[in-house]
């Protein structure tokens, strides 16, 4: 059997990979006969040549998988994303929905490692001025996988007006306020230890710390020791902790005399007490909550007829919608508007919504990012949605990718294995993929024919809604 050797460069090296991998597929070449080296071993085989190869159509959790993978410390790491890569090309296309399955098993508690690795670096670089220099900032953090590239952009934008370096073992990293580098490895000792902003963290830690849950066994699993030594702050724990007790009697005093919050939760019980008879009374309500996570610029409600016989159900606002206050404006709105007008749906006769009523995102530089909403964002919406529906009492409720299908039937469920009719509730529905996932597709040929099988989702949906579902008279063959 001839085995092909591919190197990498030492750490997260997520472009040799992902070269490697095209031509791998290109020349049909099935993991056993490829080996996966680090730059330093010795060569024993003789490197492969690598030529540039058409890329490669993979599912979008493989390919986020891939890029936290890369980041662990495992050197069988790219070995065992390129075996999952294979599978998922050969047949196994849903092989991340199998969670039995010991290669997705393995790799899934890699991807966790590493994203806890990246939140401990987040929350736990601390930043100390510079002997002798009045700007220049720097830190030291040990991180336990190769994450140093991943974790450095959220720290220019959360420090982009200051010039740092973090320093680790694995390498460094510089913002000079104008450019992030990476350079080679940094020593403890060439971070400072104290400066005079210490007793700003010191300050701010305790101003944050909720003695009402304090739990130190939690705190360490959280925060291990490990990374005290770095962070100024820690050095109140003994003395905050000690004094816990007593500082939750005085909040319960406290609390009696407080003016009451408006938080979202006391919307939605506000939304039980008034019953809201219209649509404009249940919009008043939700903007009247503002976004579970801030930045938002408005609530984006609901539009089309009050009594449509279709709604559509998205995820939540983009960009476009959230500074426009209408849904479906931006880019897959428009792709959406396009491709119900070739199934014969009018735009204007439907009535298109959202799973969650806010735009949330992450600002990288001046872009904003959409990030997609956690269940617990996506329940919390969830009953102003059904009431939104029940106000409208659509024929078809039409769910567009998986955040509107849990939205709507409570339960987290793969596209691919739930696409076409289905029940919500009260309502006969549909599940199609959402518009935003065609434009994401890398490849032409792909795209269109994603396009053709969501025309055809369209299509049926708009038969469905001339048809008297009640009496299951339906144009279409049952499935
Ligand atoms: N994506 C959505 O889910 N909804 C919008 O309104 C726009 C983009």
């Amino acid at each position: 059997m001839t085995l092909h050797r591919i190197t990498l460069k030492t750490g997260a090296d997520l472009h040799t990979f992902r070269k490697a991998v095209r031509w791998l597929i290109a020349e049909e070449l099935a993991p056993q006969h490829v080996v996966f080296a680090i730059d330093d071993e010795p060569g024993l085989l003789g490197d492969e040549t690598v030529t540039n190869a058409p890329p490669v159509a993979i599912p979008k959790g493989v390919s986020r998988l891939i890029e936290q993978v890369v980041c662990h410390g495992d050197p069988e790491r790219y070995a065992l994303l390129y075996s999952l890569v294979w599978r998922v090309l050969n047949g196994e296309r849903d092989l991340l929905e199998v969670a039995s399955d010991p290669l997705v098993h393995r790799i899934d508690l890699m991807a966790r490692s590493v994203r806890r690795d990246l939140h401990k670096m987040h929350a736990f670089v601390r930043f100390r001025r510079m002997q002798g220099e009045l700007e220049r900032f720097a830190a030291w953090f040990e991180p336990e996988h190769f994450i140093l590239e991943a974790a450095a952009p959220f720290f220019v934008d959360r420090f982009r007006s200051m010039d740092w370096t973090i320093l680790t073992p694995i390498g460094s990293a510089r913002w000079d306020r104008h450019e992030l580098a990476f350079g080679p490895p940094g020593r403890r000792e060439d971070a400072p230890e104290e400066d005079s902003f210490e007793e700003g963290w010191r300050g701010y830690y305790e101003s944050v710390f909720n003695p009402a849950r304090v739990n130190p066994t939690a705190m360490r699993a959280e925060m291990p020791k490990k990374y005290w030594r770095n962070m100024p702050e820690t050095a109140a724990i003994p003395g905050l902790i000690q004094t816990a007790a007593q500082r939750v009697e005085r909040m319960i005093e406290q609390e009696a005399t407080m003016p009451t919050k408006r938080t979202p939760e006391r919307a939605i019980e506000a939304m039980w007490d008034q019953e809201p008879k219209t649509l404009e009374e249940l919009n008043a309500i939700i903007a009247k909550a503002g976004p579970l996570v801030p930045g938002a610029t408005q609530a984006v409600f609901g539009e089309g007829p009050h009594h449509a016989e279709i709604v559509f159900v998205g995820e939540q606002p983009g960009d476009q919608e959230d500074l426009q206050g209408r849904p479906f404006v931006g880019p897959a709105g428009k792709l959406l508007t396009k491709a119900m007008r070739e199934a014969g749906i009018e735009r204007e006769q439907a009535y298109l919504t959202n799973a969650v009523k806010h735009f949330k995102f992450e600002q990288r530089g001046h872009r904003r990012i959409h990030s997609k909403p956690t269940t617990g964002e996506v329940k919390h919406y969830r009953p102003w949605l059904m009431k939104e529906l029940e106000l409208v009492r659509p024929k078809l409720v039409v769910a567009l990718g998986a955040t509107a299908v849990l939205a709507l039937s409570g339960k987290a469920t793969p596209i691919t294995r739930s696409r076409g009719r289905a029940t919500f509730g009260p309502y006969q529905g549909y599940i199609t993929v959402h518009p935003s996932y065609l434009l994401r597709l890398p490849d032409e040929a792909t795209k269109r024919e994603a396009y053709e099988a969501f025309l055809n989702d369209l299509r049926r949906i708009h038969d469905l809604a001339q048809a008297d579902l009640e009496t299951g008279e339906l144009p279409l063959a049952a499935e």
